[in-house]
């Protein structure tokens, strides 16, 4: 046996343990309604994977999401310096890999997006760099049991375990992956769009029926995508002037639905009343996917009282259509109830 395949089968031999786990019974809801009917249930949206239960942005971590019955995992996309996707929320990978440790010269000082970053870049690495590194967790109060285990995925390497997780376990797992600063790269020579176009054809995925969300939160990126491709667009949405009615009808001009920050939907406050955006939406002919249910008491809204569940059945009883989640075992739970 030669030590290149027993180091590639160490890399992922965990990945295929979860994935050969007994998958959950099926959901009422298919994946993806077609075009023009409404969502059954609202999709479950595994954020950056399971990331509640191990390292953001790893194939072991979207492994357990699927296992754990969530619908899609959500990749956020940045590039190396060799034009390769690879899964992380941000360039600056000094809070979520080892990297400090194995590259201490290479820190150094950017603006991205208007905001100076101190930190090491993906950009600034080749993947084969960039394999050296392993994931670690970035928030002090979660479990860093797994920290120093898993490895940064690329983008293709995502759609391949979707794939082969959806074949094992007889249902399609979706893929929402959301460009991460895409100005910005493409003014460095490294656009997401045009490796993200071409890995989604690669794997027979650039279709109007795929189990494929394509979100951003800047809108021109994603005006220019709906000329060029038919996966459906997610404009990610965070600020009032953006989900006015009129502003809604625009989005849909482009979009299939929005990503709203669950204080959108719900207020802010704890006795705040719901906010109009989800009927808004849905009458600008858009679906609503909320970003992000988090459990811990940093990230609950105080008006569920310490109890994540009563924030997924407040949602769904006002009609969301997708549930971004970094625990979706909790938001399978609170689908069932
Ligand atoms: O993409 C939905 C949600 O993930 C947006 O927030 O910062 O976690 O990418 P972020
Ligand atoms: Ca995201």
């Amino acid at each position: 046996m030669s030590i290149r395949f027993l180091s590639v089968f160490r890399r992922v031999a965990p990945t295929l343990l979860l994935a050969c786990a007994p998958a959950r019974a099926p959901r009422s809801a298919p994946v993806m309604p077609p075009l023009g009917q409404p969502t059954v249930a609202p999709l479950v949206i595994a954020h950056r994977g399971a990331s509640g239960h191990r390292p953001e942005h790893t194939l072991e971590g979207y492994a357990l999401a699927v296992q754990m019955g969530a619908d899609f995992i959500e990749p956020d996309l940045v590039s190396t310096k060799d034009g390769v996707l690879v899964a992380r929320h941000e360039n600056e990978i000094g809070g979520t890999t080892d990297v400090a440790a194995k590259f201490a010269s290479r820190k150094t000082r950017k603006v991205v997006d208007g905001d100076t970053i101190s930190g090491w870049f993906t950009e600034d690495f080749t993947l084969a760099e960039l394999r050296t590194l392993r994931a670690k967790e970035r928030l002090p109060f979660r479990s860093h049991a797994y920290d120093g285990q898993y490895a940064v995925p690329t983008f293709v390497e995502v759609l391949a375990l979707a794939d082969s997780l959806g074949r094992r376990r007889g249902r399609a797992v979706g893929v929402y992956p959301e460009t991460k600063h895409p100005t910005y790269f493409r003014s460095i020579g490294l656009p997401i769009e045009d490796p993200l176009l071409r890995a989604l054809r690669t794997h027979g995925l650039d279709r109007a029926d795929a189990p494929v969300f394509i979100q951003s939160f800047e809108s021109g990126n994603l005006r220019v995508l709906s000329t060029q491709t038919r996966v459906r667009l997610i404009q990610l949405v965070s600020s009032a002037p953006q989900v006015t009615p009129a502003a809604l009808r625009d989005i849909a001009t482009y979009a299939y639905g929005v990503g709203a920050n669950t204080r959108q939907i719900v207020g802010e406050d704890s006795a705040a009343v719901p906010t109009s955006l989800i009927a808004d939406a849905h009458a600008a002919g858009l679906r609503v996917h909320a970003w992000t249910l988090r459990p811990e008491p940093v990230f609950l809204a105080k008006r569920y009282r310490g109890d994540p569940i009563a924030e997924v059945r407040e949602l769904v009883r006002l009609g969301v259509d997708g549930l971004f989640g970094d625990y979706p075992d909790q938001v399978v739970t609170g689908l069932r109830k």
